[in-house]
């Protein structure tokens, strides 16, 4: 019997996706900022929680059902928005749309998608899908953004908060990282005349950023986002709970507990670590999601026996994309939903209302 490479877990394939990416899109996808702390830390907090199982429980039928903005969804994993997916694989978010779908998870859409919102959302069965949202200077193209999005069947709009600026990602600043030759933002038309275009010494992205998102959004704006269509409104980039209530205050049907995968602010506290601050706030009025740094189906539960409702999965469905495509995203999330489903069962949870905050502890290193 040969030993088998298949990848049998999300870090294997991170290794596999790091030795077929060319170095610029790794780097992009891979990198935090400056010093990378954040990124870091946002796997060794996951370590930091232990568990502590019940024991002789019926966990002979499982069920990780819930529901997320009053939509049905089979599990609680969400897909998290990740720009230019076509770094990965030709089929770009396509690709990652058709495993969804598949799943029955919801994929949150980019703005800075290498697929357009149209074709993303043509692949959609039942499956609701999330458009993600950068505020542009030009608020006509911001509207046109949102008002495309709905017509399309999207069903939420994910405001991105963390991202007046971009962060300093400096492997993209030493590759100067721009989008290759044939790749575009699919959402903007070229009269629109939005690239990420070659900037010497700097990274493109970090540059279109500095030029078109507008670093002056304050909550006062929500009020008009929200005007632009009837979808609920999903707050990304939260970690205080002063911020949870603001957003709730202001509107906001669900907020996600998230530092931008460590790719903004460097040193900001890891997103479950401000987890349960966020859930103290306002978990029992809207939805509390929490992204970065899951990797295991024991993430996911301890994300849920924090009070986050659901989760959101990032870089290894890229990695999945960048290994075999569609059957790659469709293959990582179903590691990780068996990891969570086995996780449930031996901690004594049948369902995910019996995950509860008594099943997690902080440990001390
Ligand atoms: C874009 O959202 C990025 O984090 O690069």
């Amino acid at each position: 019997m040969t030993r088998s490479t298949t990848p049998i877990n999300l870090f294997e394939y991170q290794t596999l996706a790091a030795q077929q990416l060319p170095q610029m899109a790794l780097d992009y996808y891979a990198s935090g900022a400056w010093d990378e702390i954040t990124l870091r830390d946002n796997r060794a907090a996951f370590e930091r929680y232990k568990l502590r199982p019940r024991m002789l429980v019926d966990v002979s039928q499982r069920d990780l059902t819930t529901t997320i903005l009053g939509q049905f969804l089979p599990s609680p994993i969400l897909i998290a928005p990740m720009a230019f997916q076509c770094l990965a694989h030709p089929d770009g978010e396509v690709a990652t749309a058709k495993a969804a779908a598949k799943l029955g998870s919801v994929m949150v859409l980019s703005t800075l998608s290498t697929k357009s919102i149209e074709d993303v959302a043509s692949v959609r069965n039942s499956t609701p899908q999330w458009f993600q949202l950068y505020v542009h200077r030009d608020r006509g193209l911001t509207r046109a953004l949102v008002e495309r999005a709905y017509a399309a069947g999207f069903q939420a709009l994910c405001l991105t908060i963390d991202v007046p600026v971009l962060g300093r990602r400096e492997r993209d600043t030493h590759n100067q990282f721009v989008l290759p030759d044939g790749m575009e933002l699919a959402n903007f038309s070229r009269l629109n005349d939005l690239e990420i275009g070659f900037k010497p010494g700097e990274s493109g992205l970090f540059a279109y950023v500095v030029e078109q998102f507008n670093p002056s959004l304050t909550w006062a704006d929500l009020e008009w986002l929200r005007s632009l269509s009837p979808l609920p409104l999903v707050l990304k980039g939260i970690l205080r709970g002063d911020d949870a209530i603001r957003a709730r205050e202001y509107g906001a049907s669900a907020v996600i507990v998230s530092n931008h995968g460590g790719r903004q602010l460097d040193s900001a506290i890891a997103s479950i670590d401000a987890l349960s601050e966020v859930v103290a706030a306002v978990g029992n009025q809207i939805d509390v999601l929490v992204d970065g740094g899951i990797r295991r189906g024991t993430d996911v539960l301890k994300a849920l026996a924090l009070g986050a409702k659901a989760v959101l999965l990032g870089r290894p469905v890229l990695w999945g994309l960048a290994v075999g495509g569609e059957a790659g995203v469709e293959h990582v999330l179903n590691l990780l939903l068996n990891e969570l489903d086995l996780a449930m069962a031996l901690s004594g949870c049948a369902k995910l209302q019996d995950i509860d905050s008594s099943l997690v502890v902080r440990g001390w290193h």
